[in-house]
Protein backbone atom coordinates (compact mmCIF):
# COMPACT_ATOMS: atom_id res chain seq x y z
CA UNK A 1 0.00 0.00 0.00
CA UNK A 2 1.46 3.34 -0.61
CA UNK A 3 2.91 5.53 2.00
CA UNK A 4 0.71 8.90 3.06
CA UNK A 5 2.75 11.74 1.72
CA UNK A 6 2.33 12.33 5.88
CA UNK A 7 4.62 10.27 6.76
CA UNK A 8 8.08 11.71 5.77
CA UNK A 9 9.11 8.21 4.67
CA UNK A 10 9.36 6.88 8.66
CA UNK A 11 10.11 3.26 8.17
CA UNK A 12 10.70 2.66 4.92
CA UNK A 13 14.28 1.40 3.90
CA UNK A 14 15.19 2.62 0.40
CA UNK A 15 18.75 1.13 0.05
CA UNK A 16 21.25 -1.69 1.54
CA UNK A 17 23.87 0.49 2.32
CA UNK A 18 27.54 -0.71 3.86
CA UNK A 19 28.21 2.48 5.53
CA UNK A 20 26.81 3.06 8.34
CA UNK A 21 23.58 1.54 10.29
CA UNK A 22 22.07 4.14 12.63
CA UNK A 23 20.00 1.61 15.54
CA UNK A 24 17.36 3.53 17.16
CA UNK A 25 16.47 1.14 19.44
CA UNK A 26 19.28 0.59 20.63
CA UNK A 27 20.82 3.61 20.62
CA UNK A 28 23.43 2.47 18.38
CA UNK A 29 25.57 3.95 15.53
CA UNK A 30 28.12 2.03 13.55
CA UNK A 31 30.40 3.61 10.76
CA UNK A 32 32.46 1.49 8.36
CA UNK A 33 32.13 -1.54 10.73
CA UNK A 34 33.30 0.63 13.64
CA UNK A 35 30.76 1.81 16.68
CA UNK A 36 31.07 5.52 16.80
CA UNK A 37 32.86 5.16 20.27
CA UNK A 38 35.48 3.13 18.99
CA UNK A 39 36.58 6.03 16.28
CA UNK A 40 35.75 9.04 17.50
CA UNK A 41 38.97 9.96 19.29
CA UNK A 42 40.90 7.41 17.86
CA UNK A 43 40.63 7.33 14.29
CA UNK A 44 41.89 10.61 11.68
CA UNK A 45 39.73 11.75 9.27
CA UNK A 46 41.67 10.05 6.57
CA UNK A 47 41.45 6.90 7.99
CA UNK A 48 37.88 7.35 8.31
CA UNK A 49 37.50 7.96 4.70
CA UNK A 50 39.44 5.44 3.76
CA UNK A 51 37.28 2.89 5.28
CA UNK A 52 34.23 4.55 4.31
CA UNK A 53 35.54 5.09 0.38
CA UNK A 54 37.08 1.38 0.44
CA UNK A 55 34.49 0.25 -2.05
CA UNK A 56 35.86 2.66 -4.73
CA UNK A 57 38.25 1.50 -7.33
CA UNK A 58 41.65 3.51 -6.75
CA UNK A 59 40.78 3.63 -2.95
CA UNK A 60 44.03 3.94 -1.47
CA UNK A 61 45.75 3.84 2.16
CA UNK A 62 45.37 6.68 5.10
CA UNK A 63 48.70 8.09 4.21
CA UNK A 64 48.41 8.29 0.58
CA UNK A 65 45.29 9.78 0.66
CA UNK A 66 46.15 12.63 3.07
CA UNK A 67 48.81 13.35 0.44
CA UNK A 68 46.24 12.81 -1.94
CA UNK A 69 43.41 15.56 0.39
CA UNK A 70 46.43 18.11 0.39
CA UNK A 71 46.98 18.07 -3.06
CA UNK A 72 43.33 18.95 -3.80
CA UNK A 73 43.16 21.18 -0.79
CA UNK A 74 45.98 23.13 -2.65
CA UNK A 75 43.90 22.97 -6.01
CA UNK A 76 40.95 24.11 -4.19
CA UNK A 77 42.42 27.33 -2.96
CA UNK A 78 43.67 28.13 -6.12
CA UNK A 79 40.27 27.84 -7.32
CA UNK A 80 38.67 30.88 -5.08
CA UNK A 81 39.42 33.75 -7.24
CA UNK A 82 37.38 32.09 -10.22
CA UNK A 83 34.14 31.42 -8.20
CA UNK A 84 32.73 35.32 -8.64
CA UNK A 85 31.22 36.29 -5.11
CA UNK A 86 30.16 32.86 -4.46
CA UNK A 87 31.87 32.77 -0.84
CA UNK A 88 31.33 36.37 0.45
CA UNK A 89 27.57 35.45 0.62
CA UNK A 90 26.77 35.92 4.33
CA UNK A 91 25.46 32.40 5.13
CA UNK A 92 27.74 29.33 4.65
CA UNK A 93 25.58 26.91 2.97
CA UNK A 94 24.51 29.56 0.59
CA UNK A 95 28.02 29.91 0.26
CA UNK A 96 29.12 26.11 0.00
CA UNK A 97 26.60 25.40 -2.31
CA UNK A 98 27.40 28.62 -4.91
CA UNK A 99 31.20 27.54 -4.80
CA UNK A 100 30.75 23.64 -4.55
CA UNK A 101 28.36 23.64 -7.68
CA UNK A 102 31.01 25.81 -9.90
CA UNK A 103 33.72 22.71 -9.61
CA UNK A 104 34.10 20.24 -12.56
CA UNK A 105 31.61 17.23 -12.12
CA UNK A 106 34.16 15.03 -14.93
CA UNK A 107 36.91 13.07 -13.31
CA UNK A 108 36.76 9.18 -11.70
CA UNK A 109 34.79 8.52 -8.58
CA UNK A 110 37.77 8.33 -6.50
CA UNK A 111 39.08 12.04 -7.83
CA UNK A 112 35.24 13.14 -6.85
CA UNK A 113 35.23 12.11 -3.73
CA UNK A 114 38.95 13.73 -3.13
CA UNK A 115 38.09 16.69 -4.75
CA UNK A 116 34.51 17.49 -3.09
CA UNK A 117 35.83 16.68 0.69
CA UNK A 118 38.86 19.13 0.08
CA UNK A 119 37.06 21.75 -1.42
CA UNK A 120 34.07 21.68 0.86
CA UNK A 121 37.17 22.70 3.59
CA UNK A 122 38.38 24.86 1.67
CA UNK A 123 35.66 26.74 1.05
CA UNK A 124 34.21 26.73 4.29
CA UNK A 125 37.39 28.37 5.68
CA UNK A 126 37.51 30.61 3.00
CA UNK A 127 33.96 31.86 3.28
CA UNK A 128 34.61 32.35 6.80
CA UNK A 129 37.78 34.12 7.02
CA UNK A 130 36.31 36.55 4.50
CA UNK A 131 32.81 37.03 6.45
CA UNK A 132 35.16 38.14 9.85
CA UNK A 133 36.76 40.73 7.23
CA UNK A 134 39.76 38.48 6.85
CA UNK A 135 42.00 37.30 3.77
CA UNK A 136 41.38 33.27 3.43
CA UNK A 137 44.22 31.35 4.71
CA UNK A 138 46.03 28.98 2.44
CA UNK A 139 46.01 25.36 3.32
CA UNK A 140 49.38 22.89 4.43
CA UNK A 141 49.06 20.02 2.28
CA UNK A 142 51.17 18.36 4.72
CA UNK A 143 48.92 18.55 7.49
CA UNK A 144 46.11 16.20 8.50
CA UNK A 145 42.85 17.66 6.97
CA UNK A 146 40.86 18.31 10.25
CA UNK A 147 44.03 20.64 11.28
CA UNK A 148 44.21 22.30 8.24
CA UNK A 149 40.86 23.10 8.48
CA UNK A 150 41.53 24.66 12.10
CA UNK A 151 44.36 26.40 10.42
CA UNK A 152 42.01 27.73 7.35
CA UNK A 153 39.40 29.22 10.09
CA UNK A 154 41.75 30.42 12.57
CA UNK A 155 45.29 30.72 11.41
CA UNK A 156 46.75 28.20 13.64
CA UNK A 157 45.83 24.67 14.86
CA UNK A 158 46.81 24.02 18.88
CA UNK A 159 46.86 19.97 19.25
CA UNK A 160 43.66 19.86 21.69
CA UNK A 161 41.93 22.14 19.22
CA UNK A 162 43.05 19.92 16.14
CA UNK A 163 41.93 16.49 18.33
CA UNK A 164 38.42 18.30 18.88
CA UNK A 165 37.89 19.01 15.54
CA UNK A 166 38.58 15.65 14.17
CA UNK A 167 36.65 14.03 16.63
CA UNK A 168 33.56 16.28 15.51
CA UNK A 169 34.41 14.88 11.81
CA UNK A 170 34.59 11.35 12.24
CA UNK A 171 31.76 11.15 14.32
CA UNK A 172 29.03 12.85 11.90
CA UNK A 173 30.69 11.71 8.93
CA UNK A 174 27.77 9.23 7.70
CA UNK A 175 24.43 8.75 9.67
CA UNK A 176 22.23 6.13 7.49
CA UNK A 177 19.55 7.40 5.58
CA UNK A 178 19.43 11.05 6.73
CA UNK A 179 17.76 13.70 4.79
CA UNK A 180 21.01 15.13 2.75
CA UNK A 181 22.11 11.67 2.40
CA UNK A 182 18.87 10.89 0.65
CA UNK A 183 19.08 13.50 -1.05
CA UNK A 184 22.23 13.07 -2.50
CA UNK A 185 21.46 9.48 -3.40
CA UNK A 186 18.21 10.23 -5.20
CA UNK A 187 20.10 12.95 -7.36
CA UNK A 188 22.86 9.95 -7.74
CA UNK A 189 20.22 7.70 -8.70
CA UNK A 190 19.65 9.65 -11.73
CA UNK A 191 22.53 9.45 -13.23
CA UNK A 192 23.64 12.74 -12.19
CA UNK A 193 27.12 13.45 -11.39
CA UNK A 194 28.56 13.78 -7.10
CA UNK A 195 29.48 17.08 -7.37
CA UNK A 196 25.08 17.98 -8.47
CA UNK A 197 24.34 15.48 -5.73
CA UNK A 198 26.52 16.58 -2.89
CA UNK A 199 24.99 20.18 -4.07
CA UNK A 200 21.69 19.13 -3.57
CA UNK A 201 22.82 17.64 -0.50
CA UNK A 202 24.05 21.12 1.34
CA UNK A 203 20.63 22.06 0.24
CA UNK A 204 19.10 19.50 2.25
CA UNK A 205 21.74 19.78 5.42
CA UNK A 206 20.89 23.88 5.94
CA UNK A 207 17.30 23.47 7.03
CA UNK A 208 16.87 23.98 11.42
CA UNK A 209 15.68 20.35 11.15
CA UNK A 210 18.34 18.69 10.24
CA UNK A 211 21.76 20.46 10.49
CA UNK A 212 21.00 23.86 11.23
CA UNK A 213 20.03 23.31 15.27
CA UNK A 214 23.35 24.01 16.96
CA UNK A 215 23.66 27.83 16.26
CA UNK A 216 20.14 27.94 17.56
CA UNK A 217 21.63 25.37 20.72
CA UNK A 218 23.90 27.70 21.66
CA UNK A 219 21.57 30.74 21.12
CA UNK A 220 19.26 29.02 23.53
CA UNK A 221 22.15 29.14 26.16
CA UNK A 222 23.13 32.35 25.68
CA UNK A 223 19.81 33.29 26.69
CA UNK A 224 19.12 31.12 29.52
CA UNK A 225 22.20 32.68 31.02
CA UNK A 226 21.85 30.82 34.96
CA UNK A 227 20.59 27.39 35.75
CA UNK A 228 17.31 29.29 37.71
CA UNK A 229 16.24 30.22 34.59
CA UNK A 230 16.40 27.10 33.06
CA UNK A 231 13.53 25.63 33.57
CA UNK A 232 11.26 28.59 33.30
CA UNK A 233 12.61 29.34 29.93
CA UNK A 234 12.08 25.37 28.60
CA UNK A 235 8.57 25.67 29.93
CA UNK A 236 7.85 28.86 28.10
CA UNK A 237 9.41 27.91 24.73
CA UNK A 238 7.29 24.94 24.96
CA UNK A 239 3.77 26.22 26.24
CA UNK A 240 4.50 28.69 23.15
CA UNK A 241 4.71 25.36 20.91
CA UNK A 242 8.32 26.11 20.00
CA UNK A 243 10.58 22.85 20.13
CA UNK A 244 13.74 22.77 21.86
CA UNK A 245 16.78 22.83 19.96
CA UNK A 246 19.30 19.68 20.49
CA UNK A 247 16.70 17.53 21.52
CA UNK A 248 14.43 14.89 20.00
CA UNK A 249 15.05 12.26 16.46
CA UNK A 250 13.56 10.74 13.95
CA UNK A 251 14.79 7.31 14.64
CA UNK A 252 17.05 7.70 18.33
CA UNK A 253 14.55 7.47 20.69
CA UNK A 254 16.77 5.89 23.56
CA UNK A 255 19.80 7.95 23.42
CA UNK A 256 21.80 9.55 20.58
CA UNK A 257 25.12 7.66 20.88
CA UNK A 258 26.96 10.98 18.54
CA UNK A 259 25.43 13.22 21.74
CA UNK A 260 27.51 11.18 24.13
CA UNK A 261 30.73 10.98 22.46
CA UNK A 262 30.67 14.58 21.88
CA UNK A 263 29.63 15.34 25.14
CA UNK A 264 32.72 13.88 26.30
CA UNK A 265 34.90 15.53 23.31
CA UNK A 266 33.03 18.77 24.87
CA UNK A 267 34.39 17.84 28.65
CA UNK A 268 37.48 17.91 27.72
CA UNK A 269 37.89 20.96 25.20
CA UNK A 270 35.19 22.65 28.14
CA UNK A 271 38.10 21.80 30.62
CA UNK A 272 40.81 23.03 28.65
CA UNK A 273 39.81 26.52 27.78
CA UNK A 274 38.94 28.30 30.98
CA UNK A 275 36.14 30.29 29.82
CA UNK A 276 34.44 27.63 28.16
CA UNK A 277 33.79 25.53 31.22
CA UNK A 278 31.04 28.15 32.91
CA UNK A 279 29.04 27.45 29.48
CA UNK A 280 29.55 23.75 29.39
CA UNK A 281 28.30 23.45 33.22
CA UNK A 282 25.23 25.19 32.44
CA UNK A 283 24.73 23.25 29.60
CA UNK A 284 24.73 19.90 31.45
CA UNK A 285 22.53 21.63 33.89
CA UNK A 286 20.04 22.98 30.93
CA UNK A 287 20.13 19.40 29.24
CA UNK A 288 18.84 17.62 32.55
CA UNK A 289 16.38 20.35 32.94
CA UNK A 290 14.85 20.10 29.13
CA UNK A 291 15.17 16.24 29.56
CA UNK A 292 12.89 16.12 32.77
CA UNK A 293 10.38 18.89 31.63
CA UNK A 294 10.21 17.37 28.44
CA UNK A 295 9.09 13.89 29.70
CA UNK A 296 6.66 15.37 32.17
CA UNK A 297 5.37 17.87 29.08
CA UNK A 298 5.65 15.20 25.93
CA UNK A 299 5.78 12.02 27.82
CA UNK A 300 6.24 8.82 25.94
CA UNK A 301 7.87 10.52 22.74
CA UNK A 302 11.51 9.34 23.85
CA UNK A 303 12.82 12.75 23.29
CA UNK A 304 16.67 12.48 24.10
CA UNK A 305 19.62 14.86 23.60
CA UNK A 306 20.59 14.66 19.93
CA UNK A 307 24.03 15.51 18.22
CA UNK A 308 23.46 19.27 17.94
CA UNK A 309 23.17 20.10 21.59
CA UNK A 310 26.98 19.17 21.82
CA UNK A 311 28.31 19.56 18.77
CA UNK A 312 27.60 23.19 19.98
CA UNK A 313 29.79 22.92 22.62
CA UNK A 314 32.54 21.72 20.53
CA UNK A 315 32.29 23.94 18.26
CA UNK A 316 32.09 26.63 20.63
CA UNK A 317 35.44 25.41 22.54
CA UNK A 318 37.36 25.66 19.71
CA UNK A 319 36.95 29.20 19.24
CA UNK A 320 33.93 29.30 16.29
CA UNK A 321 31.33 31.18 16.49
CA UNK A 322 27.46 29.36 15.59
CA UNK A 323 27.12 30.74 11.89
CA UNK A 324 29.90 28.36 11.36
CA UNK A 325 28.48 25.52 12.94
CA UNK A 326 26.56 24.33 9.56
CA UNK A 327 29.13 24.74 7.33
CA UNK A 328 31.69 22.44 9.10
CA UNK A 329 29.12 19.69 9.91
CA UNK A 330 29.26 19.97 5.72
CA UNK A 331 33.18 19.16 6.23
CA UNK A 332 32.38 16.09 7.72
CA UNK A 333 29.24 14.82 6.27
CA UNK A 334 30.84 15.15 2.87
CA UNK A 335 32.62 12.32 3.70
CA UNK A 336 29.58 10.40 3.48
CA UNK A 337 27.84 11.77 1.29
CA UNK A 338 30.78 10.87 -1.36
CA UNK A 339 30.65 7.56 -0.11
CA UNK A 340 26.62 7.09 -1.16
CA UNK A 341 27.21 8.76 -4.46
CA UNK A 342 29.35 5.83 -5.52
CA UNK A 343 27.27 3.11 -3.71
CA UNK A 344 23.67 4.54 -5.42
CA UNK A 345 26.04 4.89 -8.56
CA UNK A 346 26.87 1.01 -8.41
CA UNK A 347 23.30 -0.14 -7.08
CA UNK A 348 22.16 2.01 -10.72
CA UNK A 349 18.16 2.05 -9.59
CA UNK A 350 16.15 5.47 -10.10
CA UNK A 351 14.83 6.67 -6.76
CA UNK A 352 11.46 7.32 -7.57
CA UNK A 353 8.60 6.80 -4.64
CA UNK A 354 4.96 8.12 -5.23
CA UNK A 355 2.52 10.45 -3.91
CA UNK A 356 -0.88 10.36 -2.75
CA UNK A 357 -3.28 12.71 -5.06
CA UNK A 358 -5.60 14.62 -2.81
CA UNK A 359 -6.68 17.53 -4.33
CA UNK A 360 -9.64 18.09 -6.53
CA UNK A 361 -10.84 15.95 -9.99
CA UNK A 362 -13.24 16.63 -12.55
CA UNK A 363 -12.53 20.47 -12.61
CA UNK A 364 -13.80 22.63 -16.03
CA UNK A 365 -12.14 25.71 -17.90
CA UNK A 366 -13.99 28.62 -18.66
CA UNK A 367 -13.65 30.05 -21.82
C1 LIG B 1 14.63 16.15 14.99
C2 LIG B 1 13.11 16.21 14.91
C3 LIG B 1 12.71 16.97 13.63
C4 LIG B 1 12.56 14.79 14.84
O1 LIG B 1 11.19 14.90 14.88
P1 LIG B 1 10.17 13.73 14.50
O2 LIG B 1 10.75 12.41 14.74
O3 LIG B 1 9.67 13.99 13.14
O4 LIG B 1 9.06 13.94 15.59
P2 LIG B 1 7.79 14.81 15.45
O5 LIG B 1 8.07 16.09 14.76
O6 LIG B 1 6.71 13.94 14.89
O7 LIG B 1 7.47 15.11 16.97
C5 LIG B 1 6.87 14.17 17.85
C6 LIG B 1 6.39 14.93 19.09
O8 LIG B 1 7.53 15.34 19.85
C7 LIG B 1 7.58 16.77 19.93
N1 LIG B 1 8.96 17.17 19.77
C8 LIG B 1 9.89 16.62 18.95
N2 LIG B 1 11.06 17.25 19.13
C9 LIG B 1 10.85 18.20 20.05
C10 LIG B 1 11.68 19.15 20.63
N3 LIG B 1 12.96 19.28 20.27
N4 LIG B 1 11.16 20.00 21.53
C11 LIG B 1 9.87 19.89 21.89
N5 LIG B 1 9.03 18.99 21.39
C12 LIG B 1 9.52 18.15 20.46
C13 LIG B 1 6.70 17.26 18.80
O9 LIG B 1 6.19 18.55 19.10
C14 LIG B 1 5.63 16.21 18.76
O10 LIG B 1 4.74 16.46 19.80
P3 LIG B 1 3.19 16.05 19.68
O11 LIG B 1 3.17 14.56 19.65
O12 LIG B 1 2.56 16.66 20.88
O13 LIG B 1 2.71 16.66 18.38
C15 LIG B 1 12.53 16.93 16.15
O14 LIG B 1 12.81 16.19 17.32
C16 LIG B 1 13.02 18.37 16.30
O15 LIG B 1 12.46 19.27 15.67
N6 LIG B 1 14.08 18.61 17.13
C17 LIG B 1 14.60 19.93 17.30
C18 LIG B 1 15.55 20.27 16.16
C19 LIG B 1 16.88 19.51 16.27
O16 LIG B 1 17.47 19.43 17.34
N7 LIG B 1 17.32 19.01 15.12
C20 LIG B 1 18.55 18.26 15.01
C21 LIG B 1 18.26 16.80 14.77
S1 LIG B 1 19.72 15.82 14.82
Amino acid sequence: MAQSSTSGLDGVVVADTTLSEVDGERGRLIIAGHDVEVIAGRSSFEELCRDLWAAIPGATSAPELRRALGQQRVWAFEQIGTLGRALHAADGMDALRGSLGQLPSRGSEWELAVRLTAATAVFAGAWWRLREGLAPLPPDPAAGHAEDLVSMLRGKATAHRAAGLEAYLVTVSDHGMNASTFTARVIASTGSDAVSAIVGAIGALKGPLHGGAPGPVLDMLLEIKSTANAEPWVRNELAAGRRIMGFGHRVYKVRDPRAEVLSAVAEEMGGAVLHDKALFDLAREVERTVLRVLDEVKPGRGLKTNVEFYTALVLQSLGLKPASFVALFACGRCAGWAAHVIEQHAEDHLIRPMSEYVGPRGLTVER
